[in-house]
């Protein structure tokens, strides 16, 4: 992983202490960037080679919010690698690891996910405030590795309470309504079954999902704080009276895109200059 870092470190001076990782759909985002450095993950060494088609994904490097705004210098994974994807957990959190080694302080997670909170709508925008992680793995199982922090993170505040409060001033400047809520995480690739839903519902979670929790696990080893968001593609299964497909979950990302790239832009300025931990 030094190796990446020093490889990069090489193709840019800018030295972001904010990392974004882009759920599929936002792509968007990395291209407004000025300034940038892309660079696909096949020539960054520790990441895994992707195997699914149109799925290659690259770090982009750059500077975000010019023409008089405030400017903040990102650290953006376009693309992200899961668990139901083949991927052993400490691959699918390569990525944030290289991040925190970059010098990166904060990091936004963003996903698409169902929702089980009935006060969500499709396309609603919800901040993670914790997760339930049902995904059977995790990324610090096997030996510790001590430079990346301790054996038995402490994760009571996994989604920092200071980094919600930051987005939430965010949302309201920009008139988008944003949610709170608990975001549990399964192995996927299929679906719930209404059944796991209903449980879902039961043990206290909002949202559910295939991504995210094992790279919060990481990035709070490495003491970085994290702001998790969701948007919500679909109501969870057996909510709606319809079937889940995944191209309808496209469907409403593409469409809640250009919201949520919005609120993600008045966010990551806000992440640079209020103090960091
Ligand atoms: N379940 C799991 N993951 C998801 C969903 C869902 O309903 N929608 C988008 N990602």
């Amino acid at each position: 992983m030094r190796d990446a870092a020093r490889l990069i470190e090489s193709k840019t001076s800018i030295r972001p202490k904010v990392g974004v990782v882009l759920g599929s759909g936002l792509g968007a985002f990395a291209d407004s960037l000025i300034r940038s450095v892309k660079i696909p993950y096949s020539e960054i060494p520790g990441l895994p080679v992707s195997t699914a088609i149109g799925h290659a994904g690259q770090l982009v490097i750059g500077t975000q919010g010019a023409n008089g705004k405030a400017a903040v210098d990102v650290a953006v994974m376009s693309g992200r690698f899961h668990l139901y994807e083949g991927y052993t957990p400490q691959q699918v959190v390569a990525g944030i690891r290289l991040l925190g080694q970059l010098g990166v302080r904060r990091v936004v997670l963003t996903n698409a996910a169902g929702g089980i909170n009935p006060d969500y709508a499709e396309g609603a925008l919800v901040l993670i405030s914790d997760h339930i992680n049902l995904q059977g793995a995790n990324p610090l199982v096997g030996v510790n590795n001590p430079e990346l922090g301790p054996r038995f993170p402490d994760m009571t505040e996994a989604y920092s309470a200071g980094l919600r409060q930051i987005a939430r001033d965010a949302a309201a400047e920009l008139e988008i309504e944003i949610f709170e809520g608990v975001y549990a995480a399964m192995l996927g690739p299929s679906y719930e079954t209404p059944a796991e839903i209903r449980f879902l519902k039961t043990i206290g979670a909002d949202l559910v999902g295939m991504s995210t929790a094992l790279e919060t696990i990481a990035a709070n080893q490495m003491n970085m704080e994290v702001l998790g968001i969701s948007c919500v593609t679909n109501l969870a299964a057996g909510l709606s009276g319809r079937k889940l497909s995944h191209a309808e979950v496209l469907e409403i990302g593409r469409r809640v895109a250009s919201t949520f790239i919005k609120l993600l832009s008045g966010i990551l300025p806000r992440l640079d200059s209020a103090d960091i931990a």
